[in-house]
């Protein structure tokens, strides 16, 4: 059994892309493996955020973890800001981690880039970004981290801090390994399929949300991009458009790319996308109508309460050895 942990940011409601790339796996490596799923608050604050929605989107991530599979009983489900030592080891990482590095991490350079269009200030958070990251990991000695393709370069980061660290002040840190699905880890936006489906998108016609009313999600499946072609096929290269949704078609259903591509041969994009449309409302009705069950239940905090006290004794543990090996603090 191995130790597995991830998180998503509550920055607005998730899309297909985040479950098929993160969700949709963690709900598998929960029955062998135990696991501790967050709700990364103190990242979605690296931008800026309005203050009663952020607290929304909170539960309601909360919620979806669980509408979505993951089982209380069996993972450790909790908000990041509620256990502080994330930010306490943060800040001692940050102290280990060079300005040259942070400054080559392609999500900051996209990030910033944003906020400077837009006219938002960049904040010293998105910079240190990647090393809370790190700190979210570290603190629980952490075998195993599955994230979608854009997080690699954090988790490169996250080793080679871990293993600076252990080389300085001998071993305190396990170096975890990245998991990324061999599947679904990069769904593409539906309208520019070169590039990655996206919440942050402007135009909604790019991404499915996984709240998002049924018929919407049937119209936005139904006009997705594909190319002049007329058959089912499947090439990433020369086929973004086609791929993207074999891809999102096989990982829904388990079949493989070769059965899709032999079960529509013959047949046009019309029937296949609204097949395809079926298949993706079939899988998100029922989360839908749990969320709001779990929402309306009020259990929400209490998993996240008993996920706290969980997350709390450990990463305490880690931090008390990382503070005695830095010569913080007073010795005992
Ligand atoms: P974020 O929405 O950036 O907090 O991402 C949460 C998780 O979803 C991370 O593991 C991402 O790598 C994953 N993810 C986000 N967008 C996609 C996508 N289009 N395809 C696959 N995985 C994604
Ligand atoms: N940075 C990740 C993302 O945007 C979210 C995240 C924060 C995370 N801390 C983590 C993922 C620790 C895995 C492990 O997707």
């Amino acid at each position: 059994m191995k130790r597995i942990l991830s998180g998503i940011q509550p920055s607005g409601a998730l899309t297909l892309g985040n479950y098929l790339g993160a969700i949709k796996n963690f709900v598998t490596l929960q029955q062998a493996h135990e696991c501790l799923f967050m709700i990364v608050d103190l990242h979605a604050i690296t931008v800026p955020q309005d203050r009663l929605v952020l607290r929304q989107h909170i539960k309601e991530l909360a919620a979806l973890y669980v509408a979505c599979g993951i089982d209380p009983k069996k993972a450790h489900i909790f908000i990041q800001s509620e256990v502080p030592a994330h930010t306490a080891l943060s800040w001692v990482l940050t102290c280990h981690a060079s300005m040259g590095e942070l400054s080559r991490m392609t999500q900051f350079k996209d990030k910033s880039a944003k906020q400077e269009e837009t006219g938002g200030h960049i904040s010293a958070g998105l910079f240190n970004y990647p090393v809370l990251m790190a700190a979210d990991v570290l603190l629980y000695d952490v075998d195993l981290v599955p994230v979608g393709d854009d997080q690699k370069q954090h988790m490169e980061l996250t080793r080679d801090l871990a293993g600076r660290f252990n080389s300085k002040y001998g071993d305190t840190f396990k170096i975890p390994e990245v998991f990324i699905p061999p599947q679904g880890a990069r769904i593409m936006s539906l309208q520019d399929p070169t590039k990655k489906m996206s919440k942050s998108d402007e135009n909604t016609k790019n991404f499915v949300l996984l709240t998002d009313e049924l018929h919407v999600i049937q119209k936005k499946i139904k006009s997705a991009v594909t190319d002049s072609e007329s058959t089912i096929g499947y090439d990433p290269v020369n086929r973004p458009g086609i791929s993207n949704l074999l891809d999102i078609y096989s990982c829904l259903t388990g079949e493989t790319i070769e059965t899709l591509v032999a079960k529509y041969e013959g047949k046009g994009y019309g029937d296949f996308k609204s097949e395809l449309a079926e298949v993706v409302v079939t899988t998100l009705e029922p989360i839908q109508q749990r969320m709001k069950d779990i929402l309306q239940s009020g259990e929400i905090d209490d998993i996240l309460d008993q996920g706290r006290d969980a997350a709390m004794k450990l990463a305490f543990k880690k931090l008390s050895k990382v503070n005695h090996k830095v010569g913080l603090g007073r010795k005992r």
